[in-house]
């Protein structure tokens, strides 16, 4: 009896689980990024095609184009918060890039407004 009582719990936590993107570089210190402009270039540059990316950085890449067009929806709290941080140095500092980025990931104009909001607090 018990024994259904956690299969029936296992089965329903899988289906609540949300797919996430892998979470190896969750610990990156944005903050250190955003401050440090060489760095945070070689990660807009690397998002751009302009530079060589290095492997956190194409860690993300692989995921941001969707990120973008499904507001985050997939990424945890630390993916959240990394993002918005990087997207805010990335106003305040390299402007130009900025607008590539919006450029390149949302050339409409479609998913940039929702994005921005669905990782605000984070
Ligand atoms: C800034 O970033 C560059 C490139 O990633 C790195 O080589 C350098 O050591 C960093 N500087 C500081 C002060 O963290």
């Amino acid at each position: 009896m018990k024994y259904i009582y956690v299969l029936c719990l296992v089965v329903l936590a899988s289906v609540y689980a949300k797919e996430t993107y892998t979470t190896e570089n969750d610990d990156l210190d944005i903050e250190a990024l955003v401050k440090n402009l060489s760095a945070l270039r070689e990660f807009a540059g690397c998002f751009l095609d302009t530079v060589e990316c290095n492997p956190v950085a194409g860690d993300f890449k692989k995921d941001i184009a969707e990120a973008v067009a499904q507001s985050c929806e997939k990424c945890t709290d630390s993916q959240k918060h990394i993002f918005n941080r990087f997207l805010e140095g990335l106003k305040e500092k390299l402007p130009t890039e900025y607008e590539a980025f919006k450029k390149k990931y949302d050339a409409d104009g479609k998913h940039f407004p929702a994005l921005e909001a669905a990782v605000a607090n984070f």
